[in-house]
């Protein structure tokens, strides 16, 4: 038995998993905290990633919104933190064990198209994976990236961002490997190279995805925008914006569940 298998049956033993909406949480992004079903903490999954990070944390959580329940993976995995791009996908391998079909990639990223400002929420449209590392090494080879961010998803939220007032930009991600923030040099090439926003995830979670047939819906909040070259960015800034535009995620996210998202 492979080891996500491994993570699988023993998941599956234990509860009851239904659900075919998942959604993986961005740094410092909080949604759903009320009506939590069960919660599995990351330590109690066999073979999932040890964290190396002091204080970090992760869960799983199911909850229900509306009538429906969702699986939430709140913590994920970074390149930056030392993990492999295999661990780094790990949580989506089990996601797609326990029957989610469709998923919901949410993360922090900062701005890099001069329209936007912090606050704002970005459908990612396509992503430019500058962080040198791809999950798929060793197979499946050539897996096709056209539509990796699902029109079809895109539209739905969209056509809700409308109704319920919440503008939504859309734009390119590029995925770095990080730790470091950008240098300008950097910024005025991602621009130059069509990138809308930078963050450091998502990317190789998305490919992963992708290669196992979830449909996927990337949504990124913008908590700092890279204006000139000496706007600098701190943590503490981004978890702090990441706060603040959670509620409207989680208005957004809700709206899109209770409308029933599926084909
Ligand atoms: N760069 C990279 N990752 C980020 C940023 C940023 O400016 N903001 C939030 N995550």
């Amino acid at each position: 038995m492979s080891s996500v298998e491994e993570a699988i049956e023993y998941l599956t033993s234990k509860y009851n998993f239904s659900q075919k909406v998942g959604i993986i949480l961005g740094s410092g992004l909080d949604v759903f905290n009320q009506s939590i079903l069960f919660s599995i903490d990351y330590r109690e999954i066999p073979n999932m990633p040890l964290s190396t990070v002091p204080g970090h944390r992760g869960r799983l959580d199911v909850v229900r919104v509306e009538d429906t329940s969702v699986i939430i993976m709140r913590g994920r995995y970074h390149l930056y933190e030392g993990y492999s791009s295999k661990d780094v996908v790990f949580p989506i391998e089990v996601l797609k064990g326990l029957g989610v079909d469709i998923l919901a990639i949410t993360n922090a990223s900062g701005g890099i198209n001069e329209a936007y400002v912090p606050g704002d929420i970005m459908l990612i449209k396509d992503h430019i994976n500058l962080t040198g590392e791809n999950p798929l090494v060793g197979g499946p080879n050539f897996v096709d990236m056209k539509n990796a961010y699902s029109h079809r998803l895109r539209e739905q939220l969209k056509e809700i961002g409308k109704e319920v007032g919440i503008e939504l930009k859309e734009g390119v991600y590029v995925g770095v490997k990080g730790p470091t923030y950008e240098t300008p040099a950097e910024i005025r090439f991602f621009r130059t190279i069509g990138g809308d926003a930078v963050g450091m995830s998502t990317v190789l979670e998305v490919i992963k995805a992708r290669s196992l047939g979830i449909e996927v819906v990337g949504i990124s909040s913008i908590t700092n925008v890279h204006k000139d070259e000496l706007s600098s960015v701190t943590h503490e800034e981004v978890l702090e914006m990441g706060k603040k535009i959670s509620k409207k995620l989680e208005i957004l996210l809700k709206e899109w569940i209770r409308r029933g998202i599926r084909r």
